[in-house]
């Protein structure tokens, strides 16, 4: 809807209005009608996209999925919910959810010549570069839902993603700890055949704790979308040329993998770890302020939340939780409450408005679970492919999508005459 102009330079550009948050000048005409580029390294002020499905308000720490609030989708949803609701835009009746659950389940084995293609990677491999190359090969196993011009292949390819992401999961696991890998089974939920096809061996039964499985279920709706994230854009670039699904999950899974991004609740629980006891935490706060030092809090500060991540609010009480009922008591989450305490209560933290993220947590919960923390960002890529599956979709759909194809701001050489080498 567009209802106002900003003037720029001497030519006026529509100004739209979403359904809620900040209005977006549409600068599409800006090039051709002044001759300049607009400037924006990381997409600070820039929407690279319409979307439906996810709306954040980083100043009042709100998160939405088709407008339900995260909180109450993670307190009374589940993951197989959520992800329905992210690629269908309502939530399911239980017919709807029936067959929904029913068609992720009978797509959770793998071609079983994939298993072959795990036994040339190193067994010390880290389980996200295993992911890359295992998502990215999909599409040399699944040709039949690769036509993104078909929608049914699309739906395919999409459900194909979300079921089959646990199972690839599960085996980079196995295969980094040398134990057999398990097939799914179809009686359990799409978490618990996750836990079971992880941390359960052929010896034995596995049972799944329910309070280990609510856990994880919670993990994982939480981390199912999040907008235009860095590696949501990437998937989204990498599916504007027309690439197929399953490479351009494998693109996201590449991005996620960052420090900055999915990396960071690995890296936050390894800090909390090497921070060790409350009584060091001024030395680590000080490292973080010092500008001569690259140490970051680990787990704080977000691009768009300037106040409280409204999952790490969850994520705080769910480790709680998860620790009492295991009968677990974890120093690092004493560390970590402490942390929080004194950098909320910090200038350089308050003034910056750096406030606990999604992953100041989760990895106290994983790590009671019992995963290692190279698992974390797998978890993490799990869960979000629903997200990235749903954002390609509406791509796709999008009849104003085109292929991603940023400008710059050049400031190498001007035109020079090539020098023979002998000459230089
Ligand atoms: N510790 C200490 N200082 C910080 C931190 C931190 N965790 N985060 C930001 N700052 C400071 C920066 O040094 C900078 O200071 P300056 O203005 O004096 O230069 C200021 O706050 C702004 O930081 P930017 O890096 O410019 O903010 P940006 O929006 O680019 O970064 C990011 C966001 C990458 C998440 C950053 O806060 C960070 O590195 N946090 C730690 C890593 C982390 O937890 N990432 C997870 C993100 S959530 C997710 O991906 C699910």
């Amino acid at each position: 809807m567009t209802d106002s102009t900003l003037k720029l330079g001497d030519k006026d550009y529509p100004v739209r209005k979403g359904s809620v948050g900040p209005e977006v000048v549409d600068i599409r005409k800006f090039y051709g009608q002044s001759g300049m580029f607009t400037y924006d390294p990381g997409f600070t002020s820039t929407a690279s996209c319409e979307s439906g499905l996810t709306y954040i308000d980083g100043d009042e720490g709100v998160l939405l999925h088709r407008g339900y609030p995260i909180d109450q989708l993670a307190e009374q949803s589940s993951f197989m919910e959520v992800a329905y609701l992210l690629l269908n835009g309502e939530l399911p009746d239980q017919g709807e959810l029936d067959k929904f659950t029913n068609t992720i389940t009978r797509h959770t084995m793998l071609h079983e010549q994939l298993a072959t293609f795990y036994r040339g990677f190193r067994r010390d491999a880290h389980p996200m570069a295993i992911m890359c190359g295992v998502v990215g090969a999909l599409s040399a196993f699944y040709h039949d839902s690769t036509d993104i011009s078909d929608p049914h292949q699309r739906m395919v390819a999409s459900h194909r993603l979300i079921a089959k992401m646990p199972t690839i999961a599960a085996m980079a696991y196995k295969y980094s700890v040398g134990q057999p890998f398990l097939y799914p089974d179809n009686s359990l939920s799409y978490t618990g055949n996750f836990l079971r096809m992880t941390f359960g061996v052929p010896a034995e039964e596995y049972h799944v704790d329910p309070v280990i499985e609510s856990a994880m279920d919670k993990i994982f709706i939480l981390h199912a979308d999040h907008e235009q994230n860095a590696s949501t854009s990437t998937v989204r670039l990498a599916g504007s040329s027309g690439a197929n699904p399953f490479a351009c999950i494998a693109a996201g899974i590449a991005c996620l993998w960052g420090p900055a991004h999915g990396g960071a609740n690995e890296a936050a629980l390894n800090m909390l770890r090497e921070i060790g006891r409350p009584e060091r935490i001024p030395e680590y706060i000080a490292r973080a302020k010092n500008k001569d030092d690259p140490f970051r809090l680990m787990g704080f500060g977000h691009r768009v939340y300037k106040n409280f991540d409204p999952r790490a609010k969850v994520l705080s009480q769910a480790a709680a939780d998860v620790l009492d009922k295991l009968g677990i008591s974890d120093p690092v989450l004493d560390t970590a409450r402490e942390l929080e305490q004194i950098a909320l209560k910090d200038d350089y933290f308050i003034e910056k408005k750096l406030y606990p993220n999604v992953d100041f947590y989760s990895g106290v919960i994983l790590s009671a679970i019992g995963f290692p923390t190279t698992m974390f960002t797998v978890l993490f890529a799990l869960a979000r492919t629903v997200g990235w599956v749903a954002q390609w979709n509406e791509m796709i759909s999008d009849p104003d999508q085109k292929i991603g194809r940023p400008r710059q701001l050049y400031t190498g050489p001007t035109q020079r005459d090539y020098v023979p080498v002998g000459q230089r």
